[in-house]
């Protein structure tokens, strides 16, 4: 990789950085992830289109998993990267690991011995020495979390990755990942690739909510469009070709919830939430719902999926939808959404001021 010539210069153009939690890394507020598109229903050079779409856009970090596409998705973006001609410095790269791709005892979850060999295989196809941040990409029942946590801390002693993450972690298992590491000394996961979007609320935004300032916790935040439905492309039906379509065992269960009242409340929502965004805010319902999870302020990122790099643009809109939205406008998001988690129960005692809390 470091041979390779540089042949296109990162320029962030109008691209917001965040730190990734407490650490010292600077990540652009939208970064581009490969699930179940890149080396899935996207291949070859409609994937150059995509990533180089974003990284003109100011998107330099990318994200994806050694069980996307079975592997396939690490290797094109790997390709990509190398004929784009990228320098390794410009970017973040971040990658998973938990579903192996073999099927052996050991050839997944989170014991030392996957740690250490999933990340030089993902490595191998990504074609770099390292990556930037490296995810359990769930938690792992089954091994000490004293196990998990020194064998992410000798990935990044080798230098394969600098930092280390959680995903889909409960706050708990979070906080013990945290207290072993401090007891030992040792790096504990600066961030939690969660999913977050206007239909799911209760994890990143309560659940973890004490974690945000005891750990300095980041996100990276994933399907901040519900997998397209916050688009409205599926408010009529399933269009051919749509993820919904391309992936319908998956989704099986969730295109059948469409059809329930849960499900058509959430597309009554979808269209009250258009109207929202053409109306009063000249823009479109998937700009609005990413630029949501992004004026969070404990979101890092949010990570952006697109099947072509036109999804790619459409969704950057998103950048000027975060200014606009005020807190007259999120109130009225809140009223359409109806679903804003729960706080802590007080037992009778009067609330703190919204700043007094932990
Ligand atoms: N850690 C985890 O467990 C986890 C889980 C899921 C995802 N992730 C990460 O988060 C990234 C983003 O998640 P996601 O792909 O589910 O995000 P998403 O934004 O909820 O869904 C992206 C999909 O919606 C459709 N879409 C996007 N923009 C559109 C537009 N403007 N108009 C119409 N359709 C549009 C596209 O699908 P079609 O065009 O095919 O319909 C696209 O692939 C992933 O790539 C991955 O890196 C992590």
């Amino acid at each position: 990789m470091s041979a390779t010539e540089v042949k296109l210069e990162f320029d962030p153009k109008d691209m917001p950085f965040r730190r990734l939690g407490s650490s010292g890394l600077r990540v652009p507020v939208f970064s581009l992830g490969g699930w179940l598109t890149l080396g899935a229903t996207v291949v070859g050079d409609p994937v150059k289109d995509i990533i180089k779409t974003a990284f003109d856009a100011g998107i330099n970090m990318f994200d994806t998993a050694e069980a996307y596409a079975a592997g396939k998705s690490e290797l094109e973006m790997g390709r990509v990267i190398r004929e784009l001609g990228l320098r390794r410095t410009d970017l973040v790269i971040t990658t998973k690991l938990f579903w192996g791709l073999r099927k052996g005892p050991n050839d997944s979850g989170l014991s030392r011995k996957h740690i250490v060999e999933g990340t030089k295989e993902s490595l191998e196809r990504l074609g770099l020495d390292y990556v930037d941040v490296i995810f359990a990409h769930r938690p792992d029942h089954t091994v000490p979390m004293e196990e998990i946590v020194r064998a992410f801390n000798f990935v990044i002693e080798k230098g394969w990755a600098f930092y280390w993450a959680t995903s889909e972690w409960s706050a708990r298992e979070i906080e013990e990942a945290h207290h072993i590491a401090s007891k030992l000394n040792l790096i504990a996961p600066i961030a939690e690739q969660c999913q977050h979007n206007m239909f799911h609320r209760e994890r990143p935004e309560k659940e973890y909510h004490a974690l945000y300032k005891k750990y300095g916790l980041g996100t990276t935040a994933w399907s901040s469009l519900a997998s397209g439905l916050l688009t409205g492309k599926y408010n009529d039906g399933i269009p051919k070709g749509s993820r919904f379509d391309a992936n319908s065992e998956f989704f099986k269960e969730t295109v059948k919830k469409l059809q329930e009242p849960e499900g058509q409340e959430k597309l009554r929502k979808v269209r009250e939430l258009t109207k929202l965004a053409e109306e009063e805010l000249n823009t479109t319902v998937s700009a609005l719902a990413l630029a949501w999870v992004a004026k969070n302020p404990n979101t890092s990122t949010v990570i952006l999926g697109a099947s072509s790099p036109e999804q790619v643009t459409q969704n950057l809109k998103a950048l000027e939808v975060i200014p606009k939205l005020t807190p007259e406008v999120l109130e009225k998001i809140e009223k359409i959404l109806g679903n804003a988690p729960e706080d802590a129960p007080s037992y009778g005692r009067p609330l703190l001021d919204r700043f007094g809390r932990i």
